[in-house]
């Protein structure tokens, strides 16, 4: 039976080639797509979204705008990444397929409530004010949720968009709260998986070799995500986030970690939207999470590839 997967995003490239794989992925079977401000405006994202879609020769596929501003924070954004657009790199058509009526919210409220209890995983990989909003709105679906498989946090790499705190949290740590102390499964793909995710030469050329148009756009865009990386890490790539979290429901073979407690910082300015991990279990606070350590990254980028190809 396939999984029944609803991805809550931001795009964002890295957001866009996590839509693909999942798009490109028969263990799958992708309910919706549910957006949010983050990288770029809730306006940009809700389009994005619609622009992979129908890349991907996906025009079915129902994509949902949610909320357009963090729960009581003013929203941050990250063009100095992804770019003006939220998807510099190439430029591709504007969407033809709708933008469904229902909020995003309401839409992962319903989903939750008709599926069989247990049989629908969310994967959020933006800023989670969607998912936390809906389980403010309605705390029943929290029992009903299969997993959360989440990218955000940090706890060796600390932070990337301040010196403490990994993007997605960061941007509504309220959200992030309610997420972790809601008691539904949750898998982390922190920044210390992302960052063994990183996009080399010889990944990205293998991409731009795929026949038809989705490889090279994936190439493009990672060409265009990477100066910023490459820049600030000196490293060979840029990180692949968010492709982990859909990775991980296909092959998580390819990932270690282990089951901990994590809380998130919404007090102090310092260091708002960190992940205080545990990892090394020196409390007695009850683990909350799998929080993730360590990826496969040539199996990953393997996976990536074959699938990719696909479209
Ligand atoms: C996360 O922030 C965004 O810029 C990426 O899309 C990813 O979800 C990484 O910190
Ligand atoms: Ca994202």
């Amino acid at each position: 039976m396939r999984r029944k997967i609803i991805i809550d995003t931001d795009p964002g490239q890295d957001d866009a080639v996590a839509i693909l794989l999942a798009l490109a992925s028969d263990e799958l079977e992708l309910l919706g797509i549910t957006c949010v401000a983050g990288n770029v405006p809730l306006s940009l994202t809700a389009k994005n979204a619609r622009i992979v879609c129908e890349l991907a020769n996906r025009p079915e596929i129902r994509v949902f705008a949610g909320c357009n501003a963090p729960i009581k924070r003013k929203l941050v954004t990250a063009e100095h990444v992804h770019g003006k657009t939220g998807l510099d790199g190439i430029t591709l058509p504007d969407p033809a397929m709708p933008l469904q009526d229902q909020h995003a919210v309401d839409f992962l409220i319903e989903t939750l409530m008709r599926e069989p209890s247990g049989t629908v995983t969310l994967c959020p990989i933006g800023p989670l004010t969607n998912i936390a909003t809906a389980m403010q709105r309605a705390p029943e679906i929290i029992s009903r949720i299969e997993q959360i498989v989440l990218m955000g946090g940090a706890y060796f790499e600390v932070g990337n968009i301040t010196p403490t705190a990994e993007f997605n949290i960061y941007v509504d740590p309220e959200a992030a709260k309610i997420v972790f102390d809601s008691g539904a499964p949750l898998v982390v793909m922190p920044l210390d998986v992302t960052h063994k995710a990183l996009t080399t030469r010889a990944r990205v050329e293998t991409f731009r070799a795929m026949p038809g148009k989705v490889g090279p756009a994936v190439a493009s865009w990672t060409d265009f995500f990477e100066r910023f990386d490459k820049e600030k890490y000196g490293s060979e790539g840029a990180p692949l986030h968010d492709p982990c979290t859909i990775a991980y429901l296909i092959k998580p073979e390819l990932f270690s970690g282990r089951e901990i407690n994590v809380e998130i910082e919404t007090g102090s300015e310092l260091t708002l939207g960190m992940t205080v991990a545990d990892w090394w279990r020196v409390t007695k606070r009850p683990a909350n999470a799998l929080f993730i350590g360590d990826i496969d990254a040539e199996g990953f980028f393997a996976l990536l590839a074959e699938r990719i190809a696909r479209l």
